[in-house]
């Protein structure tokens, strides 16, 4: 009679725990609004990856060890970059903004800028100055992340995102980032310049799980494990969504029909095409919104208005995919996830 009731208890702890791991409805309700416009980062809100230390050392180790912290030493040592910035005119790939805003982590101190790391944790999670201290406070000292409330941990992401983090709450967030680098929507860059227009393949689960992981935080995660298959299922869609959008953005770049028009067009059409394959599994009506606006623009050089437009409307879905979608419902992307042995190492 005793060991029932527990029994039944545990039952319930551990379905919980299991809904927990397949599910991955939003916890924070984040508004549309709390996304100013475009990814930008602010120097001056730049603190560097030092102030992190102190409570995620074991992610910046992970990260120490990527091409991302990498460039920052040799970037400016290899010859393929100096003929690029030979081409486009330019002394130092460290000034100025053309080649910084992908490759450098810029700190302004005295109102003088400069490049401080390479691709950094703010580069993805956003100039930490102004949430750093935020996202964090459980809610004064006496409290811990097991005595916070649900309404509070809620209001400390999104304050915390208000006050511009890319938190992985809403995981867009930070797929935009990764996408508004690794397409390379400068023209001039790759037509003069010679620079590769965009990372071939570039796709969010395979890139972000293979050097690049530091999962470490979360208590349903062994220590730095793959996510889970839920959180997979989310992010796949998230960033096919994520790179129409920017591959949107690309093409609205181009002006003439040479290799960055064609390639950026190439990259959104097949990008279109792969979402309405999946969209043919899921019938999702958030990829329903998505499809219309990118199917409904001309994949065209001197596009600029419709094409921004699509993308908008594009990027707008794939927040409200992150935010609203139920992983569990998901399963159909199971197919379409790619296997271990395909992440980036
Ligand atoms: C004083 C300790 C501390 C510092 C310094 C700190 N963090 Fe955190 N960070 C935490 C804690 C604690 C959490 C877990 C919050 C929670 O339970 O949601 C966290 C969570 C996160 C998350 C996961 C999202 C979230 O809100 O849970 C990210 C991303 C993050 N930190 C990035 C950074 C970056 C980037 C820096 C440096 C610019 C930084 N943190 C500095 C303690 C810190
Ligand atoms: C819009 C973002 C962006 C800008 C701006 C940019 N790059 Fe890149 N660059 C990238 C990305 C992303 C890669 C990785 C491409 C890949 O996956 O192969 C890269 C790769 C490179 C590589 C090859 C790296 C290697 O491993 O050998 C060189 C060289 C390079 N960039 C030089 C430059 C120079 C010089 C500038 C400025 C004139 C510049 N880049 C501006 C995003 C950018
Ligand atoms: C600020 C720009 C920027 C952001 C944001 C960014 N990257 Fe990168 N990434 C680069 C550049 C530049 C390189 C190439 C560095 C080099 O080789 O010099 C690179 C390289 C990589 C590589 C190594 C590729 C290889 O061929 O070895 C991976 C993997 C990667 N990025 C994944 C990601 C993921 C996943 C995200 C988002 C979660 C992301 N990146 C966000 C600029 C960026
Ligand atoms: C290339 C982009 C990129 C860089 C650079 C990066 N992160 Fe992240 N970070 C991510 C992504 C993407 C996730 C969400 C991964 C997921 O949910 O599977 C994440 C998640 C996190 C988390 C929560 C994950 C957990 O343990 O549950 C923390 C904390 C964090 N990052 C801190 C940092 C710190 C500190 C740095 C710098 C040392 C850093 N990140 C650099 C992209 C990046």
């Amino acid at each position: 009679m005793v060991a029932q009731p527990s029994f039944r208890f545990s039952h319930l702890i551990a379905a919980f725990v299991a809904l927990l791991a397949m599910t991955c409805l939003a916890t924070a309700a984040i508004a549309q609004d709390a996304i100013h416009g475009a990814v930008s980062m602010d120097s001056s809100k730049v603190v560097g990856s030092e102030a992190c230390m102190k409570c995620h050392g074991q992610e910046v180790a992970v990260w120490k060890q990527t091409p991302h912290h990498h460039t920052f030493k040799e970037l400016h040592r290899r010859p393929e970059a100096k003929q690029i910035a030979e081409r486009m005119g330019i002394r130092s790939i460290k000034r100025g903004d053309l080649c910084t805003k992908c490759h450098y982590t810029m700190q302004a101190v005295d109102g003088r800028e400069k490049a401080v790391a390479g691709v950094s944790c703010e580069s993805c999670h956003g100039a930490a100055q102004d949430w750093i201290a935020i996202h964090n406070d459980y809610g004064g000292p006496t409290v811990t992340k097991e005595s916070e409330s649900a309404e509070h941990a809620q209001q400390r992401v999104t304050k915390a995102i208000r006050n511009g983090m890319q938190n992985p709450a809403n995981v867009y967030l930070i797929a935009r980032s990764c996408y508004n680098c690794h397409t390379v929507p400068n023209e001039q860059l790759v037509n003069v310049g010679g620079h590769a227009a965009g990372s071939a393949g570039f796709e969010l689960v395979a890139w972000s799980q293979g050097m690049i992981r530091h999962n470490f935080l979360s208590a349903d995660y062994a220590s730095n494990a793959h996510s889970p298959t839920g959180r997979l299922r989310l992010m796949y869609v998230t960033g096919l969504m994520t790179n129409l959008e920017y591959s949107l953005r690309a093409t609205a770049n181009a002006t003439s029909a040479a290799t960055y028009g064609f390639a950026s067009a190439e990259r959104a059409f097949e990008a279109r095409k792969r979402l309405a394959e999946l969209q043919a599994q899921l019938n999702h009506p958030i990829l329903t919104e998505a499809l219309d606006a990118a199917y409904g623009v001309k994949l065209k050089s001197n596009n600029k208005d419709a094409l921004t437009l699509a993308a908008d409307q594009v990027g707008s879905a794939a927040f409200s995919f992150a935010q609203s979608a139920d992983c569990a419902t998901l399963g159909a992307v199971d197919a379409y996830l790619p296997a271990a042995s395909q992440y980036k190492n």
